[in-house]
């Protein structure tokens, strides 16, 4: 059973209803489960046994410090693409030995604190990156364990925005380049080739491009050695697709036909042989599998009206909290947290409050009437909520929660409207100015 269910009509999140929270913290705010992130980290962890292996969670996903560390806890390692999430991670418990610093664009100054911190790998991701590594960490007199991205040329058949193995892609070195990238960087000072990296995409629902990735992997690893550059490990990247459609169990399955994600369990089924045949520690990054379905936002309902022959529920929620169904058209399954009968059934645009058409989180979804007050839980939007929200419309960003079994504490307060004008100058002049 999820830990978001119905007990006596209303949504809980593990033991705690929902509605206790809004009271407690005002709306909209995200929810999260601790015992679903950590069933989520043992489905991705337990299946690799004693193999050499490290999870680095993503921590783009949802870089909450508090659920950071309980993956730390737990034995994660972090996958980072910036200075400040290198500062979160270590923050969160996350031993510089466990991490893991992907980018594009690393400026100096990050390169030089990810040296300083002693991270486990920079995973480089151009010749010019190669060479600013070497020049910064030969002048600190240390040596940097770097990874090459490689993109395998895999279509990870997922929306455009978060396809990133492809040819054409910013991301990493190509495939047909990937060798002399490796002597490159086998020649330079101040560093020391530790591995090879790919990521291909994000929510991918099946194993076929994965495979290819893993096969593309192994066989770079065994040119690679053949060339007596030995790597101490291959990094597979995160996205491990999830479904989105059915995180509440709400009775009949909205949607039987579609593609279901194949998991942890089948993914490694098919990789592991593949990779552990190149003999080296294997890598993982997800981000989304370990956190999307632990989290939820919760909203209430300002208005409901009529237009054009179309329904539309107006939340107090909007793109700024929640840009996924605006960025990428993605699904969210979106459930009152009460449930009334004798409501009528109708198929209204659910949407937020900001002046934009495209923000909105459902179109033409089915759902029972709701009035105005009432909750509505967006499900699945524990990971890349929170993290991609903005002050878009003059809007402070929303509270994030923490529920384990029947209590919740808050761990990150909503923020103030002052969040819009600090720094700017303005903080002294009061309402009259
Ligand atoms: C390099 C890298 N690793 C891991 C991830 C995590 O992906 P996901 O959340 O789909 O698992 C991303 C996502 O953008 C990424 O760019």
């Amino acid at each position: 059973m999820g830990v978001f269910q119905y007990r006596n009509g209303t949504l809980h999140c593990e033991s705690a209803p929902l509605g206790r929270i809004a009271r407690a913290v005002g709306t909209p705010f995200y929810v999260y489960s601790k015992k679903r992130l950590i069933a989520n980290w043992n489905a991705a962890e337990k299946p690799l046994g004693k193999k050499p292996h490290l999870i680095c969670y993503a921590v783009k996903a949802n870089a909450n410090p508090h659920i950071i560390r309980i993956l730390a806890e737990r034995g994660a390692g972090a996958d980072i693409v910036s200075g400040g999430e290198l500062r979160l991670a270590l923050m969160a418990g996350v031993p510089a030995e466990r991490i893991l610093f992907s980018g594009v664009g690393k400026t100096d100054a990050e390169i030089r604190a990810a040296v300083a911190a002693g991270v486990y790998s920079l995973t480089v991701e151009s010749f010019e990156e190669l060479s600013a590594v070497s020049r910064i960490a030969s002048a600190m007199r240390k040596k940097a364990r770097v990874s090459i991205r490689v993109n395998p040329r895999v279509n990870p058949r997922t929306h455009p925005y978060i396809a990133t193995g492809l040819r054409e892609s910013k991301f990493g070195i190509a495939a047909d380049r990937a060798v002399e990238a490796f002597r490159l960087a086998a020649s330079l000072r101040g560093i020391t080739v530790a591995g090879v990296h790919c990521h291909i995409g994000s929510q991918i629902l099946e194993t076929a491009p994965f495979t290819e990735a893993a096969e593309f992997l192994a066989r770079l690893v065994r040119e690679l050695r053949s060339l007596r550059i030995r790597l101490e490990f291959a990094d597979l990247g995160g996205g491990w697709g999830i479904d989105y459609q059915r995180i509440v169990e709400t009775g009949a399955d909205p949607n039987p036909e579609r593609p279901l994600p194949t998991g942890p369990g089948r993914l490694f089924k098919a990789v592991l042989p593949i990779l552990s045949d190149a003999g080296i520690r294997l890598l993982f990054e997800p981000g989304r599998f370990l956190v999307a379905d632990a989290g939820a936002l919760v909203a209430s309902v300002t208005f409901t009206k009529e237009n054009g022959g179309r329904s539309f529920v107006i939340l107090d929620a909007g793109m700024n909290d929640l840009i996924r169904p605006s960025l990428y058209d993605a699904y969210h399954q979106i459930v009152p947290v009460r449930l009334r009968s004798g409501r009528p059934a109708g198929r209204p645009d659910i949407v937020g409050p900001i002046c934009e058409s495209g923000d909105f989180f459902a179109h033409d979804r089915p759902l029972a009437a709701v009035k105005r007050g009432e909750l509505l839980a967006i499900t699945g939007a524990g990971a890349y909520g929170y993290s991609l929200s903005s002050n878009y419309n003059g809007r402070p960003r929303a509270a994030e929660v923490l529920v384990s079994g029947s209590r919740f504490k808050l761990i990150r307060r909503g923020e103030e409207v002052d969040v819009l004008w600090n720094g700017t100058g303005f903080e002294e002049k009061g309402l009259a100015n």
